[in-house]
């Protein structure tokens, strides 16, 4: 088949006929498909069912005997934060188990900082004229709404495939001094599936910048594997340490996409001097976390190696998944070259980038043929994208058949708009 762009004005015209005819029988069927969000299937929580019942009945005690059914230790269980410590290479004095969302935790941190200023801050972040963030795009979509609420600028970064491109970094810190975060997730990326080359990340936490500036490296998806390709760990702290910004890097991870999420486990760790930031301004807060759940997932998931082995589970149920996507958009896409896209080793989505001006029309054509798709745009700050290109699939949720015909009609979708547009392009 010949590319798109390659075809003859008389070889669209007969393909958008055929395209438009394909649409109308799409829409005739009144599908009512979801791939908008990158949530666990039925049977992905399933595997967690267990936690239902524990810890039992009797047990509320963690290993030092504090009965967990009461207020206090705003640190989180000492049990979990070990078995995350290992997780995430952060040391356990260092890390903290908490409530039940990472975000919850990077938007509060966010937010004390605009009020009351990190250790090195001058003022409060509010009090500066301009406060601004570093976002690789395309990137997560709530990352960039913690960041607009709460009134700070957002600079797009391009993210390569090792992470974000770091001389625009470089370039972008040096002559600007209003920045003073930058969002991360440093494995399986959102919704790239980018893995940061330690390069990258040794890049990231040397470069000059403001001495309050913070990394908020999320990293959601650091045991979520989709192959056996598993990424060496990267010792953030540690190499933010060695490089003599102790204080840059702020590490985010939960147990949302491993257990429940919305009932899972959030952790945040850092160097003791921001840990301790933070537990005066949560100690505020609160008079400490869920530890029963935290109590319950140490139950559960007993130790490093019990994550690895749950998250196999997972892998078993979603690689199939995203099989399938990578199938259609290969089937369907590639031989008239309509599209690029991502095929992650890991974490919930898959990046798709159409001709340019063409993914707002494609996901409204979807939208309207009864395929919820998420926003184009929304992978950029703002809901900018300035290329209007990228589309976010996220294959997790429906049963294999539906994500199927999602994906079939999403590609038609894909090829209609594109096609109208070089027709128009052609007249
Ligand atoms: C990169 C990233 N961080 C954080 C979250 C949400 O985490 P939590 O459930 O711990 O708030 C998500 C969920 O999709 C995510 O993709």
């Amino acid at each position: 088949m010949t590319a798109l762009v390659e075809l003859s004005t008389a070889e669209l015209r007969s393909l958008h006929e055929q395209l438009t005819a394909d649409y109308d029988a799409l829409v005739k069927r009144g599908l009512h498909l979801d791939i908008t969000r990158g949530k666990p299937s039925a049977a992905q929580l399933d595997l967690s069912n267990e936690l239902l019942e524990l810890p039992g009945e009797h047990d509320y005690r963690d290993a030092a005997g504090t009965d967990l059914r009461n207020y206090g230790n705003t640190q989180g269980i000492t049990e979990l934060r070990a078995l995350f410590s290992d997780v995430l290479r952060v040391p356990v004095p260092q890390l903290l188990a908490l409530g039940n969302s990472s975000l919850t935790v990077m938007h509060d941190i966010v937010a004390q900082a605009m009020l009351h200023g990190l250790p090195e801050s001058e003022r409060p972040w509010s009090r500066e004229e301009t406060v601004s963030f570093l976002c690789p795009v395309p990137g997560y979509d709530r990352h960039f709404a913690v960041t607009e609420h709460l009134g700070i600028r957002m600079i797009p970064v391009p993210m390569t495939d090792a992470g974000p491109d770091v001389a625009e970094v470089e370039r972008l810190l040096a002559e600007d001094p209003t920045i003073r975060g930058m969002w991360c997730v440093p494995v399986h990326s959102n919704p790239t599936g980018a893995i940061y080359s330690e390069e990258v990340a040794r890049a990231l936490v040397s470069l000059p910048a403001a001495s309050d500036f913070r990394i908020f490296w999320d990293n959601a998806y650091v045991v979520h594997h989709l192959t056996d390709d598993v990424p060496e760990p990267i010792d953030i702290l540690s190499l933010a340490a060695e490089a003599g910004n102790p204080n840059r890097v702020l590490v985010f991870a939960s147990t949302s996409k491993i257990t429940y999420p919305g009932a899972g486990v959030a952790f945040f760790g850092s160097s003791p001097e921001n840990v301790s930031w933070f537990l005066s301004h949560s100690a505020v807060q609160s008079i400490g976390p869920d530890k029963i759940n935290q109590l319950r997932h140490v139950r559960f998931l007993k130790d490093a190696q019990g994550v690895a082995d749950h998250m196999l589970k997972h892998r078993e149920i979603i690689a199939p998944k995203f099989a399938e996507v990578e199938e259609v958009l290969r089937r369907r896409l590639a031989p008239y070259e309509a599209a690029t896209w991502t095929s992650p080793s890991g974490g919930y989505f898959v990046s798709l980038d159409v001709h340019d001006g063409c993914a707002a029309r494609a996901v409204a054509l979807a939208a309207q043929a009864g395929i919820a798709v998420t926003p184009a745009g929304s992978t950029y700050p703002y809901h900018r994208d300035p290329r209007d290109a990228n589309i976010r699939i996220a294959p997790t949720m429906p049963p294999l058949s539906e994500l199927v015909e999602a994906m079939e009609g999403l590609c038609t979708a894909v090829l209609l708009a594109e096609v109208e547009r070089l027709v128009g392009v052609a007249d």
